[in-house]
């Protein structure tokens, strides 16, 4: 491997376009040979300059490595930004923290979606346009009899959602705006039924019709709760944790889920094809599945006395042991998301009238340990969206098997908006990223007699 990487000696100078002026270059020479390049630097609106370096396979004959993508801007967006340095997320320009305070979930996702905030005509006309598409095609409700009683939620809905693009082909035109426009409605409005027919499905309870009375949030809370046996009133208090915890997951720039579903959406793959495939992605313990792992890790680790040996476990890498709920890609300050959802954390667990949570008491003496401890400061590791997220949900009565399921509600409303904007944009090709071959060199077949 060092070989092939260490093989030249690449140098390179930027001799003009500091800022973001965009419009400088960076020339790459390659040492021992005659042969440069000047690579032009191009901006965003916001955040560092880039190198475009389409054209140096041509111009030089090597290509860029980049395990991760951790340097690498694989697309042009206008959805999300992220100064993973500052602690800033912003969605199509607005402060997370002020549409959390101020805006409802299904406001967020026309934001995203459209690109504005609505007026009050825009946003009953999007709040209604989903909210009619909350019912399943009634046959889709025999395709929960196919998974075993104990199927994983996320293994339920990676096959449902796949399964939408069977039922709903008059949506199915990708270069068609109307189709794409109704496919997203879809999409929004019956993740959630999915979801409460998954749990539902695992607890051997009816499933529960949507009711498009209630408020998207209020109708998801319904739905998973309710019995048709009695009535059921959803709790505002929650309803209104339930839409913010929706808006802090709604979307996040091009995490893994993201670019699967913006990858699968770049070779044509219809969007309900697309949104399975992210949800794959997001199932990982290192991505959505990490709200899951924090509740898990904080049940090993029982009591406060045993906080310190599990850290040095974790600082000593045993087992690749990490601290979950701790550190992100972007990140390398607080995540602002994991600020609110410490606040809505504690105002849930205040209505529901629990004073004194082990699991919370553990939680905040966890992060106060590893937040004074040198091998997280060194690392620049700070509690993400994920420490707090479990223990709200658990409060509210969900199964930690449907915590991702949860993650996966909310972030369709962000991958659909960026497989929208993926497929509107002109300059999109399909996505195929080259590698570094460690492998044999050309070698002839061997007989089986031979081996
Ligand atoms: N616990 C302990 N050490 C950690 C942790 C952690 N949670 N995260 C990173 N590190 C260490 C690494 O071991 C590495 O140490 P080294 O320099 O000694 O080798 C260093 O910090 C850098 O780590 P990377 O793996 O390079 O960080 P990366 O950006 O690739 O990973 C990730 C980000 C996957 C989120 C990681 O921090 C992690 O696994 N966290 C726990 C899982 C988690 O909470 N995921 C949720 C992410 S947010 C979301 O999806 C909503």
């Amino acid at each position: 491997m060092a070989g092939v990487r260490g093989r030249r000696q690449i140098k390179g100078s930027i001799m003009s376009g500091t800022g973001h002026t965009g419009g400088g270059t960076v020339t790459i020479t390659l040492d021992g040979t005659n042969k440069s390049v000047k690579i032009p630097l191009t901006s965003g609106t916001v955040g560092p300059d880039v190198l475009d370096i389409r054209k140096l396979y041509n111009e030089l004959g090597i290509f860029t490595y980049d395990p991760g993508y951790g340097g690498t801007a694989s697309c042009d967006s206008r959805i999300t930004y992220i100064d993973g340095d500052e602690g800033i997320l912003l969605h199509r320009g607005y402060p997370i923290q002020q549409l959390a305070e101020q805006s409802s979930f299904l406001e967020v996702a026309h934001l995203l979606l459209n690109g504005e905030l609505p007026n009050a005509a825009e946003k009953k006309a999007f709040e209604d346009g989903v909210m009619k598409h909350t019912m399943l095609h009634e046959q889709l409700r025999r395709f929960f009899d196919g998974f075993r009683r104990d199927a994983h939620p996320m293994a339920i809905m990676c096959g449902v959602v796949g399964a939408l693009s069977a039922f709903y082909h008059d949506s199915l035109d990708i270069n068609n705006a109307e189709h794409r426009r109704i496919s997203a409605f879809r999409l929004i409005a019956k993740v959630p039924t999915i979801a409460a027919w998954a749990y539902k499905y695992s607890v051997g309870q009816p499933f529960m019709y949507p009711r498009n009375d209630l408020g998207y949030a209020e109708n998801f809370l319904y739905m998973m709760n309710a019995v048709p046996a009695e009535p059921y009133h959803v709790n505002p208090v929650l309803a209104r944790a339930m839409d913010l915890i929706f808006i802090l997951h709604a979307d996040h720039e091009q995490n893994a889920s993201t670019a699967t579903v913006r990858l699968s959406g770049s070779t044509g793959a219809n969007p309900f094809a697309c949104i399975a495939a992210g949800i794959a992605s997001l199932w990982g313990p290192a991505h959505g599945g990490a709200n899951e792992a924090v509740l898990k890790m904080l049940a090993e680790i029982g009591s406060v006395e045993n906080i310190k040996p599990f850290l040095e476990m974790v600082k000593a890498k045993d087992n690749h042991a990490r601290l979950m709920g701790f550190g992100h890609r972007v990140y390398k300050n607080f995540d602002p998301r994991a600020v609110i959802m410490q606040a809505t954390c504690h105002a849930v667990l205040k209505e529901l009238g629990i004073k004194d949570d082990p699991l919370l008491d553990l939680a905040i003496e966890l992060e106060k340990i590893a937040l004074s401890d040198p091998y997280f400061i060194e690392r620049k590791l700070y509690p993400n969206v994920d420490f707090y997220s479990g223990i709200i949900l658990k409060a509210m009565g969900f199964p930690t098997s449907m915590f991702t399921v949860l993650f996966a509600v909310a972030r369709t409303t962000g991958w659909i908006s960026q497989w929208k904007e993926l497929i509107e944009d002109p300059s999109q090709r399909i996505g195929r990223p080259r590698q570094v071959y460690t492998g044999a060199v050309a070698r002839d077949y061997v007989p089986l007699a031979g081996r």
